[in-house]
């Protein structure tokens, strides 16, 4: 059960289908344009979307809102000093301002970011700085099925490889959990060995620990040498492996708006510093208030909590289970931040180009006021001017990501019910063709039409 209770409580929309047709239909089928107002449970992104603990309002009427040494840097600092053990500790508003800052100062034009896989905001920001980028998935992450327990490692043949080879790496960065490869965890042992292999060629070793509480559980979990460890100490002996780090706190901070970039290399920080300064605000606040940085430090304390841990991690499986067993496979084995739905295996009358995973999301949505991102082919395939796809993704996943500490159980089975029903009449399901589609960001600003 959840080792919490219930103290403020927001009402949920509870609409019909005829208004959600509507809305839907209004917005070009796009789940970007739904106002919260027409959406009964969000799935859409676990960033930012979590409920504070009493603990952390608390520590944010304590918030100090000095302008330069604020009491509340000096809080947020002991606490990620603590945790990380990395020598200098900037605060920044959310977790790709660190990645622009990190990257604008590491990584020079021409050179490779290698990484488990990169998220969409690490990618841009290598690239915006002339990087390129590499990502390396272990070979198990190909199976969607397959129950390898950290299908999230980079795989180290590989990266080997690209560390010996004549190309010039500027940085390896793993993603802990693994979002892009379907949310799974990241070992000890392949963290180890992928630093090992770093500090061998002389290539910096980053993390981009969004979720490192959730990935420690994990290796609590799933890897024997972790059995008896806190996934706190996991945690720290993780961010000990690295140089330093990149967090957005919206996800494992527990907060609403934060973020942290952290590192040992005292001349690369005196760089990231002035970028600090210059774009996001003096080192003591980096574009948060007083108020943010105390109920970070409150958030990167509590997140580690075991039960909290077991309890999250045990109500994404139970969703997961409860979608299996209604005839909806998703990437196994579960995740801790979000379920996979596999709509290529469910929809398999929609072909890529009609946008099975959109299709999915959008099926939710219209059944149960259900928010989720597609992962397939509208988001990550390529697409000609005319709105048509030319090369799908390799997969078509729906990800449902779960908010921290937001819904309860009973409403996990409702999207687990409302799954269900779509399950019994998948072919009723249309796809969707796209008639309006930007050069860039497409997901967030696309216009489709049913077929
Ligand atoms: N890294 C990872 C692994 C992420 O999942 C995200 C955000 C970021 C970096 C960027 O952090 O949003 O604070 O700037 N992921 C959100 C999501 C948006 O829904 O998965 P940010």
């Amino acid at each position: 059960m959840e080792p919490y209770r219930i103290k403020v409580v927001e009402p949920i929309p509870i609409t019909t289908r005829e208004y959600r047709e509507r809305v839907y239909a209004a917005g070009g089928y796009n789940q970007f344009n739904l106002t919260a107002n027409d959406v009964t449970i969000d799935l859409l992104s676990d960033s930012g979307t979590g409920a504070l603990s009493a603990e952390q309002q608390a520590a944010g009427m304590r918030g100090d809102e000095t302008y330069a040494g604020a009491r509340s840097f000096f809080r947020f600092r002991d606490v990620a000093e603590e945790l990380t053990g990395y020598q200098h500790i900037f605060p920044v508003h959310q977790g790709r301002a660190a990645e622009r800052i990190l990257f604008s100062a590491l990584l020079k034009p021409g050179q490779i970011s290698i990484s488990n896989t990169h998220f969409d905001t690490t990618r841009a920001n290598a690239e915006i700085v002339g990087g390129v980028v590499r990502d390396l998935p272990c070979p198990a992450a190909k199976d969607l099925d397959s129950e390898e327990p950290f299908k999230g490692d980079i795989d180290l043949v590989a990266l080997e490889e690209a560390l010996a080879g004549p190309d010039d790496v500027g940085l390896v960065i793993m993603t802990i959990t693994n979002n892009g490869g379907g949310g799974q965890p990241v070992s000890m042992a392949n963290l180890e060995a992928a630093s090992a292999l770093c500090r061998k060629h002389g290539v910096p070793f980053f993390l981009d620990a969004a979720r490192f509480a959730e990935n420690a559980w994990l290796v609590t979990q799933r890897e024997a040498k972790y059995r008896d460890h806190s996934p706190r100490d996991v945690a720290k002996l993780a961010f000990r492996l690295a140089d330093g780090c990149v967090v957005s706190l919206k996800k494992d901070g527990i907060v609403h708006i934060g973020g942290m970039l952290a590192l040992n290399d005292t001349e690369l920080a005196k760089r990231c510093e002035l970028l600090l300064i210059a774009t996001e605000g003096f080192s003591t606040y980096g574009g948060l208030s007083g108020r943010d940085l105390d109920m970070c430090a409150q958030g990167m304390i509590e997140v580690t909590n075991p039960l909290y841990l077991r309890e999250r991690a045990e109500a994404t499986a139970y969703l997961a289970e409860c979608a299996r067993q209604a005839g909806v496979d998703s990437v196994r084995p579960a995740g801790v931040h979000a379920v996979y739905l596999n709509a290529g295996r469910l929809l398999p009358h929609i072909p890529p180009q009609r946008f099975t995973g959109h299709a999915l999301a959008s099926e939710l949505y219209l059944a149960g006021g259900v928010r989720c991102a597609e992962l397939g082919s509208l988001y990550l395939g390529e697409i000609d001017d005319s709105g048509e796809l030319i090369t799908p993704a390799p997969f078509e996943l729906v990800r449902l990501a779960i908010p921290r500490r937001v819904y309860t159980r009973s409403h996990l089975e409702y999207v687990a019910e409302t799954l269900a029903g779509i399950a019994k009449n998948p072919e009723q399901v249309p796809g969707y063709r796209l008639v309006e589609a930007p050069a860039m960001l497409r997901p967030f600003r696309c216009r489709l039409e049913q077929v």
